[in-house]
């Protein structure tokens, strides 16, 4: 997409998206052309333009020199355009434009969504993702792509400019993880996201480490090969490192995500309507690529350090079983009553080994419940942790970016559950089932954290969508890559 800033309505063709408030639907500036203007006023008369937030009205234009069709869209109260508002009115945009096939956006941008600007910008780009599709033949005449998008701003601002280039970061950045999440698992494994890992650390100058199966053996991360003992594929572990503080000694942020290529269950084998769609198992991993490829074209000034365990839950001769007993790479055994909860399994052992670094804090992203689903659906990830203010913060971007997490607690008696008569720990507690599930997978994942400030953003019911926001589309959603980017440039 070529992206253009002016100051007045350059484009002929396509389409002219024209946002009003409702204070100003009478007077508007002089950036909204005179036939847009009596359009509106007559719209506005005849009632076919409410003031209310979200409502649109469109025509053709049969006057020359201005594009051929026009969206009129409220934004409702000028005083309240908030960023939710911008990012899901740049969706609504986006998603119409793509309904007609208008290849040409021109946008008006009303000096009151200035400080949003970047929101609306992504909710149009991000709108456009289309999953890839691996179809033998392409049909050409089916594809649709949104080709130009010229801004027309009532002045020219350098904050604009840095907006839309950060717009288009972002949305470069969910766009990448939003394929990687969708894209099978025959062709998203081990080894390609060993290779992605390479294709990043090279382009920006990364520190890289691919802990390769063999290597793992030897340091003995249990808990991972346990896992990945019925695949033929072997397991990995990537180490990204990036160096952005001004102090380059300076505690790093370590971001854990896991990375199950596909997550059948195990002998616990997950049932039809919960295993097909399990090649989202490894968002986790994938968003940390994403706020790879991101983190230095943001310019972070933090030390960020993420680890990817990398492994697949399959049924096999070879597979784990429950009753195993396996020693992790901290040494703590666990008893496995459960090998459909194996994502924890693979944490623990990216925690250990992060903890290694001696970092600030640490943050794990996985789609490690179903649980979180049932208490916060697919708007709120779960945010749960050892360190208030950590969770605060991470919460605080969410809401700055429309990426949205929500605090779930740890009891004691959660901890305790995790502790198995036979080993040190146990992966599930059969007893109490389901009750917590999500906090208790925290409680597990705690035991591996040490001294150390840690978060868990659980994405297992945000991971994916059924039901879209305008600026998404079924399936992957990247949820988690905002929040995370968001935080570090707070921090
Ligand atoms: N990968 C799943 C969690 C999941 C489920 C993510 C649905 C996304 C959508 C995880 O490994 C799992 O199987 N969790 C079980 C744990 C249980 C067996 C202890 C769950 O939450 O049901
Ligand atoms: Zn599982
Ligand atoms: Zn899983």
């Amino acid at each position: 997409m070529k992206t253009t800033i002016s100051t007045s309505i350059k484009s002929k063709k396509g389409l002219l998206v024209i946002p009003v408030f409702k204070e100003t639907i009478e007077k508007l500036p002089a950036v909204y052309p005179k036939l847009v203007k009596e359009f509106i006023s007559q719209g506005y008369k005849n009632k076919d333009l409410k003031s209310a937030k979200g409502s649109t009205f469109s025509t053709y234009n049969l006057q020359k020199g201005l594009p051929e069709k026009f969206l009129v869209i409220s934004l409702g109260s000028s005083k309240k355009v908030s960023l939710r508002t911008a990012k899901e009115m740049g969706g609504k945009i986006g998603k119409y434009a793509k309904g007609i096939k208008a290849s040409e956006i021109s946008l008006i941008l009303p000096k009151e969504v200035a400080s949003q600007s970047q929101y609306l910008l992504e909710g149009i780009m991000m709108s456009q993702y289309e999953e890839e599709k691996f179809k033998g033949k392409k049909k050409k005449s089916e594809s649709y792509e949104l080709k130009n998008l010229e801004i027309v701003a009532e002045s020219k601002s350098k904050t604009l400019s840095e907006d839309l280039e950060r717009a288009k970061i972002m949305s470069y950045g969910s766009e990448y993880v939003k394929d990687l999440v969708n894209a099978p698992s025959n062709i998203i494994d081990a080894n390609y996201f060993a290779k992605e890992a390479k294709r990043i650390a090279k382009a920006n100058k990364y520190k890289l480490k691919v802990i390769t199966q063999k290597e793992l053996k030897k340091m003995k991360w249990g808990a991972l090969l346990a896992v990945n003992q019925g695949s033929k594929k072997e397991a990995n572990c990537i180490a990204l490192q990036y160096d952005g503080a001004k102090n380059k000694k300076a505690k790093s942020i370590i971001i854990v995500g896991k990375g199950m290529i596909f997550d059948t269950g195990g002998y616990n084998l997950k049932p039809t309507n919960h295993i097909e769609t399990m090649q989202q198992d490894m968002a986790g991993g994938a968003v940390v690529l994403g706020v790879f490829e991101v983190l230095k074209k943001m310019k972070i000034k933090k030390n960020v350090i993420g680890i990817i365990p990398v492994a697949e839950n399959l049924v096999s001769a070879n597979a784990y079983r429950p009753s195993d007993v396996i020693t992790s790479y901290s040494g703590q055994t666990i008893e496995i009553t459960n090998t459909d909860a194996e994502g924890r399994l693979i944490l623990a052992d990216g925690l250990t080994y992060g903890t290694k670094f001696k970092p600030e804090a640490m943050i794990t992203i996985a789609t490690l419940t179903g649980a979180v689903a049932v208490a916060t659906g697919d708007r709120y990830c779960g945010l749960i942790g050892n360190d208030r203010k950590l969770r605060r913060d991470l919460r605080r971007a969410g809401r700055q970016t429309d990426d949205l997490g929500w605090d779930l607690p740890i009891h004691r008696d959660f901890r305790k559950k995790m502790k198995s008569k036979v080993a040190d720990l146990k992966n599930y507690d059969l007893g109490s089932g389901r009750y917590a599930g999500a906090s208790k997978a925290a409680a597990f994942l705690e035991y591996f954290v040490e001294k150390n400030k840690w978060c868990h953003i659980d994405i297992g019911g945000t991971a994916f969508t059924e039901d879209p926001k305008d600026y998404q589309t079924k399936g992957a959603t990247a949820q988690g890559l905002e929040m995370l980017v968001k935080y570090l440039e707070n921090a």
